[in-house]
């Protein structure tokens, strides 16, 4: 009996700790989850979507596929004001981490339905 319970105890936290290592990288999932809550609102952060929500700002996948896109490049976007895009109070470390997410867009473009 002790030893199922001990199992099991052993079997849930493998199941706690396994998502998180499927996962392409701790800062790429955080700068998902700021992307949800700060930027798509006008742009389709994942690529399931297809077309941005405002038709006029460019979807995730685009940039990161946009030849030349670098991290520098995106700094650079995203620390200057463009017309229609708000400025954002992101952290330099919240900003990586946007940062980091869209250029792991570049395998997703390649392979659509990831
Ligand atoms: C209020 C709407 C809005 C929000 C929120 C928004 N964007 Fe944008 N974004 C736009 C629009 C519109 C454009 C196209 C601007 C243009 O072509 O001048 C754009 C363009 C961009 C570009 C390309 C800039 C360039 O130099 O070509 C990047 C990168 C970008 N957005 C990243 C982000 C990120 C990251 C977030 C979240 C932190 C975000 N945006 C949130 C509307 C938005």
């Amino acid at each position: 009996m002790k030893l199922v319970a001990l199992s099991m105890v052993v079997l849930s936290a493998a199941m706690i700790v396994r998502p998180l290592h499927a996962e392409e990288g701790e800062s790429g999932q955080r700068g998902l989850a700021l992307a949800r809550q700060v930027c798509s609102e006008c742009h389709a952060v994942q690529p399931q979507q297809l077309q941005s929500p405002n038709t006029r700002a460019p979807t995730f996948v685009a940039l990161a596929t946009t030849p030349g896109m670098t991290s520098t490049a995106l700094t650079v976007a995203l620390t200057t004001p463009h017309a229609g895009m708000p400025m954002f109070r992101l952290s330099a470390d919240q900003r990586q981490a946007v940062i980091d997410y869209i250029l792991s867009l570049k395998q997703a473009g390649s392979t659509p339905g990831k």
